[in-house]
Formats: structure tokens, C-alpha cells, sequence
């Protein structure tokens, strides 16, 4: 018997866009049905879709531009948006996975990955001590695993020795194993408020018109310790998520990204295809290229989409 065509909600994980403070709700106007929330309101979202058995969320932390300073302190600050968010998130849903985003580029100034150098260019190593303190803050505060999302080099290394140092040797750690320099971010820089401001990211993210570095990358992160390898975007790369399952015998996340999200609702509202029989083709095709864990803004609209 085959798999089932589509996947069950529990191997989705949820990006989600979290704020400080209480009662806050802001709708995206780039992504439909996604919000920036407080973990109030996170909490009380997350009821149906944790009794509908989804897997995972992802968090992202936004906080205002008076907090964001040239090294991005506020991202490995113990009262963050994100330290505080992840005890009121597991208490209230103790057996739901959750994951943090690690990186730096929504606590800069400048919207890099990492702390510049005199040059102006991204300094890789101070990042990665960086990175580790972001990770172990968010061990610490809770979080079941992290997702170093920086693409430094020895990013998963740094990450896994820095966890098992302060103790978390049972926190897992999702690699952005192979995340492309891709055009479909732009959704998600603007909930984030996170665009670069000066340059683009081409220098630390994965070139696609060249599979061969990308996969190498990949393989080296799971000689680094990373217990899940990611391909992101997805859609635009089936390919690798498919070469990538056959070289692994971790689990397999795909990132189906925000610009990804954006393009079907976009031309939905044009009247251009059904959406429900486009998200469902769309996600078919991404279980059947080889991922076991779907990371998708469709995850808070499983039953919408996915329902009988
Ligand atoms: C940045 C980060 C990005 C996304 C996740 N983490 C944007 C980028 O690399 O510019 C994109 C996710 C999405 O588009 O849904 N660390
Ligand atoms: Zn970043």
C-alpha cells in the first residue's frame, strides 16, 4: 500500500510570528491568516490545532526597532520575546513540539545574520558565539528544539557543542541545511521586519544554480550534529529534497516558505485556481519528493485545506 497522498497534521509545524506583550493580534497584509501574536494569543490559537494533532510550531521573535542594536543583544537577552513566549507556551501545551528560529537578522540594525566587520561585511565568527547564546537561552527557557537559520559556517557544530556544554544534550537541532539565496523570503522579511538594510544575503545563503555545494552542505551538517535536515524553499526544489533523501537517514524537513504561501492566495484571489486543490497538490508533491516534516504558513489552516 502506498502512503497516503497528503500528510497528516502531525508532520506539519507551524511558522509563527510572535511579539511581546498581551492580546496582540496583528494580521500580515502579505501573508493572509498569519499574525504577529502575543504567546497569549499563540496559546489560544494553537488549542484546535493541537487537538487536530498538529506536530511542531516554529518561533519567530519580532521586536521593536528601539530594541535592535548592531550585535542583535535582544535576541539572546533571558527575557526576550522568545525566552519568555516558550514557558506560557509549554505549559499550556506540553506535548506539542516546539522549535525556535536562532539568528540574528530580526534583532540588527542593519538586518544581517551577523554582527559586521570594519569592512561592513558579515564577521562569521562572531556570529557563531552569538548563535550558541541565542540557542542556549532558548534550551534553557524551553524550547524543544532549535533552528540555527544564520547559514554560518560550523553554524551546527557551534550550535550542538554550546547546547551540550550548558546541558541541553536532548534539545534537537534542526539544521537550515540547505536554504537557498531565494527570491519567495519576501513575505517573511516583512512580517519579521527583517530585510537587509544595505546588500542582500548572497553571501552566506546557498546559490541555486548550484546543487552540488548545496548538497554538500547538507551532508556536512549532519557530520556537524544536526538531528533534521531542512531544504528551503521548497516547491522550487523538490530536486533537492529528493537527492537529499537519498543521501540521509535523518529526518527530512522541507520550509515551505512565505513567498510560496503568497503565489497560491495571490492567484486564488485573481480567480486564477481553487485554492484548497492548489495548497493540496502543492503539498502532495513536497511529501512526495521525500520530506517527513512539512514546515508551512498552511499548518494553522490544515482543517480548511486538508479536512474532509
Ligand atoms: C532569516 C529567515 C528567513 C526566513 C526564515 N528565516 C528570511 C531570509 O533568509 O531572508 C524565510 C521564511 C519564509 O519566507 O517563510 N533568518
Ligand atoms: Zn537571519
Amino acid at each position: 500500500m502506498l502512503g497516503r497522498a497528503l500528510p497528516g497534521p502531525e508532520k506539519f509545524i507551524w511558522p509563527v510570528f510572535l511579539r511581546e506583550g498581551k492580546g496582540i493580534d496583528e494580521p500580515l497584509r502579505a501573508l493572509p491568516g498569519q499574525a504577529r501574536m502575543s504567546a497569549d494569543v499563540l496559546v489560544k490559537k494553537l488549542d484546535p490545532l493541537v487537538a487536530d494533532g498538529l506536530g511542531g510550531v516554529l518561533l519567530f521573535g519580532v521586536v521593536d526597532e528601539s530594541l535592535k542594536d548592531a550585535y542583535g543583544t535582544a535576541a539572546y537577552d533571558s527575557g526576550g520575546v522568545v525566552q519568555q513566549a516558550l514557558p506560557i507556551i509549554k505549559y499550556a501545551h506540553p506535548h506539542l513540539t516546539v522549535f525556535t528560529d536562532v539568528c540574528l537578522c530580526a534583532y540588527t540594525d542593519h538586518g544581517h545574520c551577523g554582527p559586521l566587520d570594519k569592512a561592513g561585511q558579515v564577521d562569521n565568527d562572531a556570529a557563531l558565539e552569538l548563535l550558541q547564546k541565542i540557542a542556549v537561552s532558548h534550551a534553557q527557557a524551553g524550547a524543544d528544539g532549535v533552528a540555527p537559520s544564520a547559514m554560518m559556517d560550523g553554524q551546527v557544530q557551534a550550535v550542538r557543542s554550546a547546547l551540550d556544554h550548558a546541558g541541553a544534550h536532548n534539545t534537537l537541532l534542526m539544521s537550515y541545511s540547505t536554504k537557498f539565496a531565494s527570491s519567495m523570503y519576501g513575505p517573511f522579511r516583512e512580517a519579521e521586519q527583517s530585510a537587509p538594510s544595505h546588500g542582500d544575503r548572497q553571501g552566506y545563503q546557498a546559490a541555486y544554480s548550484d546543487l552540488n555545494t548545496a548538497l554538500r552542505e547538507s551532508v556536512l551538517d549532519e557530520a556537524e550534529g544536526a538531528d533534521i535536515l531542512m531544504v528551503k524553499p521548497a516547491l522550487f526544489y523538490l530536486d533537492v529534497i529528493q537527492r537529499l533523501r537519498e543521501k540521509t537517514e535523518l529526518p527530512l524537513a522541507a520550509y515551505n516558505v512565505s513567498g510560496e504561501y503568497a503565489m497560491l492566495i495571490a492567484a486564488a484571489e485573481r480567480g486564477d485556481g481553487d485554492l484548497r486543490a492548489m495548497v493540496r497538490e502543492s503539498i502532495a508533491a513536497i511529501q512526495r519528493a521525500g520530506a517527513d516534516i512539512i514546515i508551512s504558513y498552511w499548518a494553522n489552516r490544515y482543517r480548511e485545506m486538508f479536512g474532509a
